[in-house]
């Protein structure tokens, strides 16, 4: 048996009774799709209830006022579904006359319809074989195959959505896209999944391989941590400067710069003077002028650096001092080397 007869067997025993499965509506199924993005079936329900007695068209919904779009969404979350939801039932009752897209690739035009909602509204109102991904599709793939690539990555993406789309039963599309998102959230449950009553249990890779806890795969996102430099470009009265090797462990160890003073936070130059380096560098007065107006941002794989360049003019410092010939010298970060080719450039 094909893996969506097992699917759908199971489907027509095991289904949720929901009043969107009673229509095909674009409509009413756009409306549900919309609803249950990032949202359970039990919490989207009672909203599904209160807009479909609201505005049993689409000319009701686009008629309202957003405020009161808003506050019948009002506790739903990710309040730009319901801001798209708005501006797109506005476009379908006013450019498309009430009409909605017929097939997945104009239904995909709609703003606040991605690749998920065109295939669901695709497949259950006009029997278009288009395949849902969800988190439900990506868990229950996943595991029966044993996929390990990662579902957030770009391959996994694609991947996964070539996968459905093979799995999928033309003749019944919608059916098999509601089947496997029923499956994945009430059998093949994230925790706990109910491997005894499942009806693929014989060919399941990861239950063969105990791999049920370890899939699918995500990649954990490293946040990107921001740094806040601030380069002292010191020029003495004789015009050289300071320039010094980057110590300690950690990026561009070994290369040169000018002294910096990181902060927690961008900084301006009342708080740059009062800093201990700045303090420390400097005893005798400076005139300070910042030669980037905007940061600048310079973007490494885990951490982005909002540099700033301050030209500090002295006539005394506590430093060894540094000619301009020697600076060119040294080995520097790509950073240091854009600034020291547009600082001379304004110099010349
Ligand atoms: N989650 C989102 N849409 C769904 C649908 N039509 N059936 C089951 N689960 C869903």
């Amino acid at each position: 048996m094909h893996f969506h007869n097992i699917l759908i067997n199971w489907y027509l025993k095991n289904k949720r009774d929901l009043p969107w499965r009673k229509t095909k509506d674009p409509y009413h199924i756009w409306l549900s799709e919309i609803m249950l993005q990032q949202t359970r079936v039990a919490q989207g329900l009672p909203y599904f209830l209160k807009f479909t007695e609201a505005f049993p068209t689409v000319f009701d919904l686009a008629n309202a006022s957003e405020s009161y779009v808003l506050k019948l969404w009002q506790g739903l979350g990710y309040y730009s579904r319901a801001r798209n939801l708005h501006f797109t039932a506005k476009y379908i009752s006013e450019e498309l006359k009430g009409e909605f897209p017929k097939n997945y690739k104009e239904l995909l035009k709609l703003k606040g319809v991605g690749d998920y909602t065109a295939s669901a509204i695709a497949s259950i109102a006009y029997d278009e074989a288009a395949a849902v991904v969800d988190g439900n599709v990506y868990r229950v793939l996943s595991r029966y195959f044993g996929v390990k690539t990662a579902i957030n990555s770009t391959v996994g993406i694609k991947e996964f959505k070539i996968l459905a789309q093979t799995l999928i039963d033309t003749k019944q599309p919608g059916t098999y896209n509601q089947a496997i998102m029923d499956f994945g959230a009430t059998l093949c449950k994230p925790k706990n999944p109910l491997c005894g009553e499942c009806p693929f249990s014989d060919s399941c890779v990861s239950l063969a391989e105990n791999l049920i806890d370890q899939l699918p795969v995500k990649e954990k996102k490293l946040k990107v941590k921001k740094r806040f430099f601030n380069y002292l470009v010191v020029v003495t009265s004789n015009n050289k400067t300071v320039f010094e090797e980057r110590k300690g462990k950690g990026i561009w160890q070994g290369l040169y710069q000018f002294p910096l003073v990181e902060s927690d936070v961008a900084i301006d130059g009342n708080a740059l003077i009062t800093t201990e380096k700045f303090k420390e560098l400097f005893p005798k007065s400076t005139t300070l002028s910042l030669f980037n107006s905007k940061d600048i941002v310079h973007k490494l794989s885990h951490q982005h650096l909002y540099t700033k360049f301050w030209v500090v003019k002295t006539s005394g410092i506590n430093k060894e001092t540094t000619s301009w010939e020697q600076v060119k010298k040294q080995p520097v970060p790509v950073l240091i080397d854009k600034f020291l080719e547009a600082y001379t450039n304004q110099n010349k």
